[in-house]
């Protein structure tokens, strides 16, 4: 990719290194090895998420009277995915190293060898093309075969037969439930346009290459908004989705403007359902800016598909106007993998030998952590367990007693909690414990009654 060019910035080592250290992601499978950029959520990573998914959901479906929100299986009949036009028409442009047999994505070679910026609408013969005018060899310095096109589903048989008629696919992209499920929310929630559907869930693709870590992996999953409205406004809901996506980086996670960047899709490099396609880029360190999210102009592609193969009249019918259509969607397709590395990039600072991410409270996996100054005083490891067992029934926080005060700021500061709380002996006197703020290093004193309200403000 030719934006994935050292630009200065984090480095993808350091945050992958700072995930595996402090339990945000480890690799899958990991005592066995590993097993091909795949990843599980660690404790740290498994709130991270939960709560990058509160501030999603609170931005797009609680704060808003124009959103439902569903959660749909993962199998779904076959049929969906040939009138998505999957089977059909979702592939890469393959090339193998003639010596090594390793496959690639001619587009990403193509990008890489900085002969095109986008390289992701071209033909095979194109890419045939450009392999032989630039002499365009595979990263290990072979040649390379021709290209074909390889269909990205992921392909399982359900049932006890492995036959053609027992044949399903993993979901290549989490919306298509709100599709189908378009006519059921419909009739149970007596909406009229418009509207969206919301949905967090899995996808799977068999990408020929995954790499920068949960960049690019064949299991992710995507955070989806689909906006239902009338043809003849769905352009100015483009323009006022393309809108509220920036404030959703910028105002709801707190990335600095500086770090989002929006790019158009050519004609001829949208995907087979867009009339209009924009990404949102985020700067991901050193490898530079990066699709994070999908804004596009669907139409009614989707609808006009499945109501073909399946036979079912999924128009709307306008009371107003005594009209009857398919809706046109707009899409908001965000990365769920990507943000939560998009938030890892944004909030990682280091000052002298401390690392710090730097997160809002409302994203920090715990909100404080709670301290007794020294682990064998007794009454103040006592005082100490009773703050924490208090605050732990509101919010998630951590009880730290090992090695001296400072290296526990340190380590709280590498994982995100704002706010460390040190009982000492004065606690046991006054009632009130220090507070010190992990951005500022500011330290005061607050009575232990007034500790949750403390907190709580800081999360509002
Ligand atoms: N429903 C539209 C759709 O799937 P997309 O642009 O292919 O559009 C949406 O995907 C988002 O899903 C992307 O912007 C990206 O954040 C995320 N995504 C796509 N492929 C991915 C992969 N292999 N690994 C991780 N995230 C991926």
């Amino acid at each position: 990719m030719a934006d994935q060019q050292q630009q200065g910035g984090v480095s993808m080592e350091k945050i992958v290194s700072l995930c595996r250290r402090r339990g945000f992601v480890f690799p899958s499978s990991e005592i066995y090895g590993g097993f091909a950029a795949t990843y599980d959520f660690g404790p740290l990573g498994f709130l991270l998420k939960k709560n990058i998914e509160k501030v999603w959901r609170a931005w797009n479906v609680e704060s808003r009277d124009d959103m439902v929100e569903i959660e749909g299986a993962i199998f779904m009949h076959p049929k969906v995915w040939e009138a998505s036009g999957h089977v059909g028409g979702f592939s890469d442009l393959l090339v193998e190293d003639l010596v090594t047999h390793k496959r690639y994505r001619a587009d990403h070679l193509i990008e890489d060898a900085k002969i095109l910026e986008n390289a992701g609408a071209l033909k095979v013969e194109e890419v045939d093309t450009i392999i032989k005018e630039h002499n365009l060899k595979s990263p290990d310095g072979n040649p390379l075969s021709p290209a074909k096109r390889f269909n990205l589903l992921v392909k399982t048989h359900l049932g006890p037969v492995e036959d053609e008629a027992s044949v399903v696919y993993l979901k290549g992209e989490s919306c298509q439930n709100i599709y189908v499920d378009w006519k059921p929310v419909l009739e149970t929630t007596h909406r009229k346009l418009p509207f969206g559907i919301a949905q967090i869930g899995k996808a799977f693709r068999n990408e020929i290459t995954v790499k920068n870590f949960i960049f690019r992996t064949r299991e992710f999953e995507q955070m989806d908004v689909q906006y239902f409205c009338k043809p003849d406004e769905a352009d100015q809901w483009y323009e006022y989705w393309k809108k509220n996506r920036q404030d959703f980086y910028t105002q709801a996670m707190g990335f600095s403007p500086d770090d989002i960047k929006w790019r158009q899709h050519d004609p001829d490099e949208r995907a087979f359902y867009a009339k209009d396609a924009w990404d949102v880029q985020y700067k991901f360190g050193e490898i530079g800016f990066q699709e994070v999210e999908g804004v596009h102009h669907r139409g009614n592609y989707d609808l006009t598909q499945h109501q073909k193969f399946s036979g079912t009249d999924l128009s709307y019918f306008d009371e107003a106007s005594g009209e009857r259509f398919l809706p046109y969607i707009i899409e908001c397709s965000g990365g769920f993998n990507r943000l939560f590395l998009a938030s890892m990039f944004e909030f990682y600072r280091e000052d002298g030998d401390r690392k710090i991410l730097g997160f809002p409270p409302k994203l920090a996996p715990y909100k404080a952590a709670v301290f007794p100054l020294l682990r064998n005083k007794e009454d103040l490891v006592k005082k100490a367990r009773e703050v924490y067992e208090g605050l732990h029934k509101k919010f998630m926080v951590a009880w730290d007693d090992r090695g001296n005060i400072g290296k526990r700021y340190y380590s709280q500061d590498e994982i995100g909690t704002p706010y460390c709380i040190t009982i000492d002996f004065d606690t046991l006197e006054k009632g009130d414990v220090t507070v010190r703020d992990r951005d500022t290093a500011a330290q005061e004193r607050v009575k232990i009654e007034d500790l949750e309200a403390f907190i709580a403000k800081k999360l509002e």
